[in-house]
């Protein structure tokens, strides 16, 4: 199977992030994770912890932190952009950036990639490849609603976390894992089961 690209941006929510590599890990996934700078900012302010920027440590961080030894974990630096996933010829499924900030998101609608993970998401677009954004802002300007327009209208699926009721969760742990699952439904990937709504039950 192949590998699936991670990028996690600094809007917050960073637990979707989280939670995303875990059941991907879990599910026994290639999984290449690339952290921007931003996001190491919001990833402190919503757990109090630090992440470690450098790549090993980084990744027994998230096995420590997951607790799951499944799966492949490649971490990579938010600026190494002579990472293997950084060329077209690395052939992925795809990408998930999650959450994906405004700051993301305008720089990858422009095509300006000043980061590794703008420039996997510029490799996916061109490679013709799933490049699903989960952007969390709120309210979105206008800009950002053209950025994604644009995003949409190239090919990448934007895919708001935005959780649903008629599931009746009964925590957010719950919530977040539905959000997680709908993220994968673009890529058909059999991991876990969301709620799906089967009709009204009678
Ligand atoms: C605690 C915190 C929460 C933030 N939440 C958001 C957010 O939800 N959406 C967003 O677009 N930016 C958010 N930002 C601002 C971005 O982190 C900032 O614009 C950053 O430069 C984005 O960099 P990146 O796109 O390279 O990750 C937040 C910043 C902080 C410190």
């Amino acid at each position: 199977m192949k590998p699936i690209i991670i990028g996690i941006s600094g809007a917050s929510a960073q637990v979707l992030a989280e939670r995303s590599i875990y059941h991907l890990l879990k599910n026994n996934y290639d999984v290449h994770v690339i952290v921007s700078r931003g996001a190491f900012q919001v990833w402190s302010s919503e757990t109090n912890i630090s992440l470690p920027l450098e790549p090993k440590l980084q990744a027994d961080f998230w096995r420590h932190r997951l607790s799951t030894t499944n799966g492949n974990l490649i971490c990579h630096r938010w600026n190494d952009n002579s990472a293997s996933i950084a060329s077209g010829s690395f052939k992925t499924m795809g990408m998930i950036i999650v959450p994906c900030s405004m700051g993301t998101l305008g720089r990858i609608a422009s095509g300006f990639s000043l980061n590794l993970i703008e420039r996997c998401a510029d490799v996916q677009l061109k490679e013709r490849r799933k490049l699903v954004l989960a952007p969390r802002e709120m309210p979105f300007s206008l800009i950002h609603l053209r950025n994604m327009t644009h995003l949409a209208e190239c090919g990448a699926v934007i895919c708001p976390p935005i959780p649903a009721w008629y599931t009746m969760p009964k925590s957010l742990d719950q919530m977040i894992d539905f959000m997680v699952f709908r993220l994968f439904d673009a890529f058909d990937l059999e991991i876990g089961e969301p709620k799906r709504w089967q009709g009204p039950q009678k």
